[in-house]
């Protein structure tokens, strides 16, 4: 079994997620072989994935030698990858496609990634890459430009903290057809200022810690014909979507059609050190976490 880690479960862990009460095992997302079920869809051996549904914050999640999750949670996957590099995509390719099917991105258009290096941003970038699409990325950290245009990213706009209009401009004088803001709440009004005429921008992401938009006006700050969508995680389990997407996913993966994100992958024993990783804004995409190899 392994499991990638998610910004969410720093913000769990800090006391920021209202709905969790302690203790509590972190954890929203895993991948693994059934041990033992009631569900005789689901027989001992099943490779399966997991993601939400309250993992690890209504109830206990991933960061464990077992999980006793919910069956209807579990989605079966066909696949020969690897543990380490299953593990890296159920939440954030789920995500980064839920939120690319939002834009309705399609080829032709120039799409703009905010916070491009996390691991949300390096698989909604790995998506556009395979279609065809024209890709900025933001990120604050100078040093991860040369990785981002290895995975596809044609520019590169630096986040100074602030507004990236002028940065953006530069790279499209008419501005960016869709734009993926996952630093959110303080970003969302200047993501929509970077907007070329009808596009969108999906905030899926809330990285800024800020979970509202301060002294949002929708009739000043939408530009007339845009559109302000978002993608939420949480409707991954219902209607089966997630199991078809998630083994489209992994196929495509295998064939090299769509990149691994993993940033780096550490023993269960090494959890602090991973999540110190990812606190310090280190990663460039995925870190996972490996419980057991086979
Ligand atoms: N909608 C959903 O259902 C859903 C699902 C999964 C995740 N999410 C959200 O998506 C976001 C990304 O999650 P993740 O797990 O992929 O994150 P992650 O991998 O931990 O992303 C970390 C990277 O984001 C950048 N970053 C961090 N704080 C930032 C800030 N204040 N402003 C700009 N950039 C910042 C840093 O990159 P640089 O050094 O390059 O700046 C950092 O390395 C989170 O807000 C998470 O809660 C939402």
């Amino acid at each position: 079994m392994a499991f990638g880690l998610n910004r969410s479960e720093l913000f769990t862990r800090c006391g920021m997620s209202p709905t969790v009460n302690f203790p509590r095992v972190l954890g929203i997302e895993c991948v693994g072989v059934v041990e033992n079920s009631l569900d005789p869809a689901l027989p001992e051996g099943t490779v399966v994935a997991a993601a939400m549904g309250g993992m690890g914050r209504q109830f206990d999640g991933s960061y464990a030698e077992f999980a006793l999750l919910p069956t209807t949670q579990l989605m079966s996957v066909r696949t020969n990858l690897p543990w380490t590099d299953l593990a890296a995509l159920p939440e954030s390719y789920l995500t980064a496609y839920g939120s690319l099917e939002a834009l309705r991105l399609r080829p032709g258009h120039r799409f703009l990634i905010r916070a491009a290096s996390s691991s949300v941003g390096m698989a909604a970038l790995s998506l556009a890459a395979a279609m065809d699409v024209e890709v900025a990325c933001t990120t604050r950290t100078p040093s991860k430009a040369e990785s981002l245009r290895r995975h596809g990213a044609d520019h590169v706009v630096l986040d100074h903290g602030g507004s990236i209009g002028e940065g953006v401009r530069e790279v499209w004088p008419d501005g960016a057809d869709r734009v993926l803001d996952l630093v959110g709440g303080v970003t969302v009004i200047d993501s929509l200022r970077a907007l070329a005429p009808g596009g969108s921008v999906c905030n899926s992401g809330i990285l800024s810690g800020t979970w509202v938009i301060p002294q949002f006006e929708p009739l000043e700050d939408i530009p007339s014909g845009a559109t302000l969508t978002t993608f939420s995680s949480s409707a991954i389990n219902t209607g089966g979507w997630a199991q078809r997407v998630l083994q489209d996913i992994v196929e495509r993966v295998e064939t090299g059609n769509y990149r691994s994100v993993i940033d780096q992958v550490f023993p269960l024993k090494e959890l602090a050190a991973a999540h110190r990783r990812m606190e310090t804004n280190q990663a460039l995409g995925k870190v996972v976490a490996v419980v057991h190899h086979s």
